[in-house]
């Protein structure tokens, strides 16, 4: 069924990367271009383009102006919130991006140096992702969701010499002041003397001269354009936290060269985006999705940009993606499942589809969690299209499976993300790291070297990178996923095999909230489990156990968990639930069975294994676990 011009691209990525890397790496512009691809010295630490040098914003800018392209479109920013829309041809961006440079190396920002960024979806988000890698710096985006102590935890861990922001975000039901979040996290973080850069948002009660920062107009008035910094390929663009299974984000970082020429091989070969096409990914630059897809992508194939500030419904309805699509004749839609489940539900026969044109799409791509068969077959009917599941991870920048539809239009199967992408050598292995037959499933494992574009270690910890990711499989990084592959070779994610949850596309770990929870003085332990959930693929739940002797109303206890979870992660979480319970079922190592609670919760058949401590807490489990997880 796989054919062959996708057949012998894959192919060659394996058995000759060299020439398969550097054949891409010529659709980018190098101050010195690289004359060999992957560097094995450090293994298992691998790096791409030893000896190029190029700068990244250069690539994404000032080349389509020098080009000749300098009045495209390159950014659209469509704000549902407020009912505006501006664009910014390559020339306004290049021009905005450079000055923004010169504003952060004013203030001290060069070469190696870290930035953070906690900005809503606005075009200003992009300009500072942009000018801080035009000096040569690197950044991390922090998504506006997360709390004031996940923001100091990734402060503390980057040691930035600037913090970007705005005055705050805007949520359908209100707004979100930013600038107290900002002041609590640097106090946490022990940094309260960092400088903090302010874009100024009308409707906000706090403005950057009540804390004594400095304001993004005056700043850019007062500043002169940066040119472009020569970085090594090897060199970092940004350091992006993630999830893992413990309460401690994970700096995924990112180097300059294997990324632009991984993303602009994925434009071409996976999106089918040539120069000029229109690209919207309806997601949040606080993501990797966003990083990769809504600014660096699209930019560098010099496509036009669409950053939408809305959700898929009720900003002001479940229109408001066709909306945008007929306004800037979208070609290409990246979307997550729970987005498109939400417009289903608000609107199932898709009927307000009618009052618009969106006959320039041409394509729908899903991913951040699982595409369930249902939403694929409701979107490719409602909207004619190809819809195109990959799957893919913040570790990874881009796709490891997809239906690389600028390659070759392979079939597609409804629950499947299709095949592996060139340079991703996938297998799918037993606990032993056996390889299994098709159709059982297992670990799904890549052989290294990862290709280029996906991350090269943790920041500052290579260790935790080696014992996180290549220790489990010898020879393999983890991806944490578990599949199978059919007889065609299209392989089927299933879910993770960790302790991390998807909720509405938001990758969470349930080991973070059970860490807050934990700190709770009437709480003895904590189970936190992700549940089936319709609309939000899955929902964290948490169960308690009281320390004995301990006197509280139940309902006021349940309210404080909730609150210090928001407190303490964010709204993002999304926990709304949680149960006391006498006991928590474990092994007799003492490891909380959470699986099988998962499984009785959600209805699935689940077997007890045979090292349980005791049988008798399942049994009791069982009534608190099935009512709290309504099923429609
Ligand atoms: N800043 C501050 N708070 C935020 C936020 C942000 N950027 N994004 C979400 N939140 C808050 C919400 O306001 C909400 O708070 P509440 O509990 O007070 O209502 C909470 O976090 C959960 O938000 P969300 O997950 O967005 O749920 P929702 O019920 O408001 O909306 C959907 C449901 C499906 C419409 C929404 O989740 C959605 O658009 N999902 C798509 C997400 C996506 O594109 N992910 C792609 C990642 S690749
Ligand atoms: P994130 O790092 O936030 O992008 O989350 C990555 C995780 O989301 C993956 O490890 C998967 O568990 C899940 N995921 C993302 N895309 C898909 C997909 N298309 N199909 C199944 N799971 C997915």
């Amino acid at each position: 069924m796989v054919t062959k011009r996708y057949q012998d691209s894959y192919a060659q990525s394996l058995e000759n990367p060299e020439d398969f890397w550097l054949d891409a790496a010529g659709k980018i512009s190098w101050s010195v271009p690289p004359r060999r691809a992957l560097d094995s010295s450090r293994a298992p630490l691998y790096s791409w383009f030893p000896d190029g040098v190029l700068n990244t914003s250069y690539n994404a800018l000032d080349r389509h102006v020098e080009a000749g392209r300098g009045g495209q479109d390159a950014l659209i920013y469509d704000s549902a919130m407020l009912g505006i829309q501006r664009r910014f041809s390559y020339a306004e961006l290049t021009e905005l991006v450079a000055r923004f440079a010169g504003v952060l190396r004013g203030r001290g920002v060069g070469k190696g140096d870290r930035v953070v960024i906690y900005m809503p979806m606005i075009p200003e988000a992009a300009i500072a992702m942009l000018a801080t890698a035009r000096l040569g710096a690197v950044h991390s985006v922090v998504f506006g969701g997360f709390a004031p102590k996940e923001l100091a935890a990734r402060i503390r861990d980057a040691a930035p010499a600037v913090v970007v922001t705005a005055s705050g975000g805007i949520e359908p039901s209100r707004r979100i002041e930013y600038l107290p979040a900002v002041e609590e996290a640097l106090r946490l973080a022990g940094t309260p003397t960092l400088p903090v850069i302010v874009t100024a948002r009308d409707g906000f009660a706090s403005s950057a001269s009540d804390h004594g920062w400095l304001d993004w107009e005056t700043e850019m008035a007062a500043a002169e354009p940066a040119a472009p910094v020569d970085v090594k390929a090897t060199d970092p663009l940004y350091i992006l936290y993630t999830s893992g299974t413990t309460g401690t984000p994970k700096g995924v970082v990112r180097d300059n060269g294997g990324h632009a020429v991984a993303l602009s091989w994925t434009l071409e070969s996976i999106y089918d985006i040539s120069p000029g096409d229109v690209m919207w990914t309806a997601s949040d630059v606080g993501w990797v999705v966003g990083h990769s897809y809504i600014v660096y992508g699209p930019l560098l194939a010099g496509a036009t940009t669409v950053l939408y500030e809305g959700k898929p419904v009720g900003t002001p309805d479940a229109g408001a993606f066709w909306r945008v699509i007929r306004d800037h004749k979208v070609n290409v839609l990246f979307t997550a499942p729970t987005a498109l489940r939400a417009i289903r539900k608000a609107d199932p026969d898709a009927k307000l589809l009618r009052d618009y044109d969106i006959s320039s799409l041409r394509t729908l791509f899903a991913a951040g969690e699982r595409l369930d068969t249902d939403t694929f077959h409701w979107a490719s009917k409602s909207l004619n299209v190809p819809v195109v599941d990959h799957w893919w991870q913040t570790e990874t920048g881009w796709a490891i499976c997809a239906n690389p539809r600028g390659l070759e239009e392979l079939p597609i199967k409804a629950g499947s993300p299709s095949v592996p992408m060139p340079g991703f050598k996938l297998n799918i292995v037993d606990g032993l790291g056996e390889d299994v037959e098709p159709g059982t499933e297992g670990n799904i494992v890549l052989g290294l070297p990862l290709p280029p574009g996906t991350l090269t270690t943790l920041w500052g910890d290579d260790d935790r990178f080696i014992s996180s990711y290549l220790q489990a499989f010898d020879g393999y990084y983890a991806t944490g996923d578990s599949g199978y592959r059919d007889g065609d070779g299209y392989v089927f994610v299933m879910g993770r095999t960790d302790d991390i949850i998807n909720v509405a596309g938001h990758r969470l770990s349930t080991g973070a909230m059970e860490q807050v929870i934990g700190q709770h003085p009437a709480v003895a332990e904590c189970a936190v489990i992700g549940l089936a959930d319709p609309l939000k693929g899955q929902r964290p739940s948490g169960y308690v156990v009281l320390k004995s002797g301990v006197e509280v109303a139940e309902d006021v206890l349940v309210k404080d968990l909730i609150a210090l979870v928001r407190r303490d992660i964010g709204a993002v979480a999304d926990f709304k639930h949680v149960a006391v319970v006498d006991a928590l079922p474990k092994t007799r190592s003492g490891k909380i069975l959470r699986k099988t609670m998962r499984q009785i919760a959600d209805g699935e058949e689940y077997v007890v294994p045979s090292t349980i401590e005791d049988a008798g807490v399942i049994d009791q489990l069982i009534g608190t676990l099935r009512p709290a997880t309504p099923r429609n």
